[in-house]
């Protein structure tokens, strides 16, 4: 384990199968129709790839990038930074997000999607932090909910690291308390 790790939330085994469920959950779901993925950068991406690879339906991808984070806390105000690179009109639309905290950033890409006439929009987050909620979402696909700690690993940062980490693990206080 990595030395500024506390613990180990989620091991990579366990993560992986809780996506193929939820790939399956998906695939159900969606049988017949196309659906476009909308991945949040940078944190999904790794979220992204284990469950494309799991579904069975026909999909493209699209990405988005937001910033509404500084250090550990969600400063409130969300920017976005890259825009879809096709138009999400008439298509099924679902958000891929590692973690919903606040409920901020989910709840202003639905809006901004919603704004574009999707065919339909739903949420599918790997992670969830209840104890966080200012918005509440209706999340679609959920992997776990998470404790009111600050994790990192599969492809989750601070400050740009430990995105490469295989598993998701609790990020020793003293690390960010020392920068
Ligand atoms: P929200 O707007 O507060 O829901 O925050 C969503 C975004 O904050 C996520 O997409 C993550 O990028 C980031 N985030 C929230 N909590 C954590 C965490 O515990 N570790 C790493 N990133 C987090």
């Amino acid at each position: 384990m990595h030395n500024d790790i506390s613990e180990i939330i989620f091991t990579d085994e366990r993560i992986q199968k809780r996506v193929k469920e939820l790939a399956q959950d998906i695939s159900n779901d969606y049988e017949g129709k196309q659906i476009t993925l909308v991945s949040i950068l940078k944190g999904a991406t790794i979220f992204l790839a284990d469950l494309m690879k799991n579904l069975s339906i026909p999909l493209s991808i699209d990405f988005m990038a937001v910033s509404s984070y500084k250090n550990t806390q969600s400063s409130g105000v969300v920017r976005m930074l890259l825009d879809l690179r096709e138009t999400p009109e008439n298509k099924n639309l679902l958000i891929v997000e590692d973690i919903i905290d606040t409920g901020l950033t989910v709840d202003y890409l639905c809006e901004n999607l919603k704004t574009r006439n999707p065919k339909s929009l739903k949420i599918c987050s790997l992670l969830y932090k209840p104890a966080r909620r200012i918005k509440e979402i209706k999340i679609d696909y959920l992997g776990f909910e998470v404790p009111d700690k600050f994790v990192v690993g599969y492809g989750m940062d601070y400050n740009e690291i430990y995105r490469n980490l295989p598993y998701i693990g609790v990020l020793k206080p003293e690390v960010y308390r020392r920068k």
